[in-house]
């Protein structure tokens, strides 16, 4: 069975393409290599002894996309992870963010309709919730208004989805990540920020290496234990196990209703520090940080409800703090190696 991953030479996309090809599927990868590198295909190969077939454009262009699909007519599936992730920059490019993450959703909506493809995982964020009033955050938590154009994208994107699945034969999952960390437990494959990194786990691990003088908390005076702000952090495996399982759901009949959702996280809420004394216990070494002051934007505390995702989608993630900030550290050092 093949299966489309658009963004699969990604952070996510890889890892998840090596759990499709462990479970069989054949995989084509669709990625505009704008946000990540061609020698992702290798290093899945190392993982999985296949190479994925790829093809490099942005699916924002209708023409090479409407080809893609008549091209590759055996296609079963499709995983859409192809889109900007950075918060902050989609706040300072909203147009580019709009034209890249809703184009190439539309196209991908047109050539599998054209194309009798049926079955969509989509990749959202639990930033649809904003700040929950409630925690933790279930998957009929009320979608608050995006704090960022990112964030936007992720709910207009969910709407479009919703909307054309009433009106042709497609059927979606929508995925909302917490928060993804870690790597794959041989270090081929990871999280690979260009330029300073926004996410905190990079940004710690690119401390230890030594590429950056300090990490700066961004805050410690928030309404939790110890005043750092509370995250689901999921390890990155766990996730791409469940895109396949979304896969199979879909493929095979499963779905009770034409767009399910199901929150990805692993219900347990994180403080930075906690995060912070995880990875001096992994690493068996000291960070180097600095209290700063908030970040603007950022929520306080936010943790899944993974009930459904659980006994609906038959997914729970199994991994734990000092495995996803282990094996980031294991990746860093790998990635110092290679230079
Ligand atoms: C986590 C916590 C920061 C960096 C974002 C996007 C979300 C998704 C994941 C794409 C916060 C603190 C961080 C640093 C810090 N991206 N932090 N110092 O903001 O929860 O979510 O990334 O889908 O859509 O919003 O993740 O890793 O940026 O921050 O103190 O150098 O770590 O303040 O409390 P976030 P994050």
């Amino acid at each position: 069975m093949k299966i489309l991953v658009t963004g699969g030479t990604g952070y996510i996309g890889s890892h998840t393409v090596v759990e499709l090809q462990s479970k069989g599927f054949e995989v084509i990868i669709v990625d505009d290599l704008s946000n990540s590198s061609i020698d992702v295909l290798d290093n899945i190969a190392k993982i999985s002894g296949k190479k994925p077939l790829f093809e490099k454009f942005s699916l924002t262009d209708p023409e090479k996309t409407t080809a893609f699909f008549k091209l590759h007519n055996d296609i079963r599936a499709v995983i859409h992870f192809a889109a900007f992730k950075a918060v902050g920059e989609s706040v300072e490019f909203p147009l580019v963010y709009y034209r890249n993450n809703i184009l190439s959703l539309v196209n991908i909506l047109q050539g599998m309709i054209d194309n009798n493809i049926r079955d969509l995982v989509f990749s959202s964020s639990c930033t649809v919730y904003g700040q929950p009033d409630t925690l933790p955050a279930r998957e009929d938590t009320p979608v608050q208004k995006a704090a960022s154009p990112y964030g936007n994208t992720k709910q207009i994107c969910e709407e479009i989805i919703n909307d054309t699945s009433q009106s042709a034969n497609i059927h979606g999952i929508l995925l909302r990540y917490f928060n993804p960390i870690g790597a794959h437990e041989t270090a081929f494959i990871g999280e690979l920020p260009l330029g300073v990194p926004n996410c905190l786990m990079p940004y710690i691990t690119q401390t230890a290496i030594g590429k950056r003088p300090f990490l700066r908390v961004w805050g410690d005076d928030y309404d939790t234990p110890d005043g750092t702000a509370i995250r689901d952090y999921i390890h990155v495996v766990d996730l791409a196990k469940a895109h396949v399982t979304a896969v199979e759901r879909l493929t095979g009949e499963k779905c009770k209703k034409n767009v399910e959702v199901f929150n990805l996280g692993t219900g347990n809420g994180l403080s930075v520090m906690e995060v912070i004394k995880s990875f001096e216990r992994t690493s068996g070494l000291k960070l180097n940080y600095e209290i700063k002051e908030r970040r603007p934007g950022d929520i306080v505390k936010v943790w899944a409800d993974t009930e459904f995702a659980n006994k609906e989608l038959g997914w729970k993630a199994e991994k734990t703090l000092d495995e996803m900030t282990g094996s980031a550290w294991k990746w860093e050092q790998a990635l110092a190696k290679r230079k």
